[in-house]
């Protein structure tokens, strides 16, 4: 099995579920909290596999507590080649459907531009919002969930998802 790091920024806990799942799928022993847990962009590069998540807060904007992690990546030139990412978080498509799970599209940007190779599309038929930066050439950039609206499609996409890493890693 490759070297994993699950890495979850969340306030309510919401994202988290998305990340237990992972960790018992891949038998990850610890999610790193980003809050909590982690100590800086080094810790990231530790890993052959990463899994970035986040929710979405402001106007489509990532949790706090990745922004100086990806404003280091971007100014200091943090080489993620040959490293596989994939991105997950949690959202509101009603309330926030101009920019549902918009953090995504911004993780992944960060993380494509530094070299990363992304993994884990996830088909967008579905979903019922707006606008999101997540969306890339007609698929979701990772794992969206919106447990304020379709909290009843969540247990299915993550199955769905973690059967499709499986197969991609
Ligand atoms: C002030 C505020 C701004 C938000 N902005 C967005 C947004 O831009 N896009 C979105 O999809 N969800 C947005 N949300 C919804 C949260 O992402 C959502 O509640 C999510 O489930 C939180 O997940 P967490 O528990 O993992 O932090 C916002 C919520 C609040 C309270």
């Amino acid at each position: 099995m490759a070297n994993i790091g699950i890495f979850c920024a969340t306030a309510g806990g919401t994202s988290m579920k998305i990340a237990d799942a992972l960790a018992e799928a891949f038998e990850v022993d610890e999610v790193i909290n980003m809050e909590d847990d982690f100590d800086d962009v080094e810790q990231l590069q530790e890993y052959d596999v990463l899994f970035i998540g986040s929710s979405t807060w402001g106007q489509g904007d990532v949790h706090h507590s990745w922004v100086d992690p990806l404003f280091e990546i971007s100014s200091d030139g943090i080489d993620f080649s040959g490293k596989k990412v994939a991105f997950f978080g949690a959202g509101d498509s009603v309330k926030h459907g101009e920019h549902f799970c918009s953090a995504l599209g911004k993780l992944h940007k960060a993380f494509v531009d530094a070299g990363a190779t992304p993994f884990g599309y996830f088909p967008k038929d579905g979903y019922n919002y707006e606008f999101s930066l997540a969306e890339l050439d007609d698929k979701l950039c990772g794992l969206a969930i919106d447990e304020h609206n379709e909290s009843d499609k969540t247990p299915k996409r993550i199955e769905t998802w973690i059967e499709s890493l499986k197969s991609e890693i």
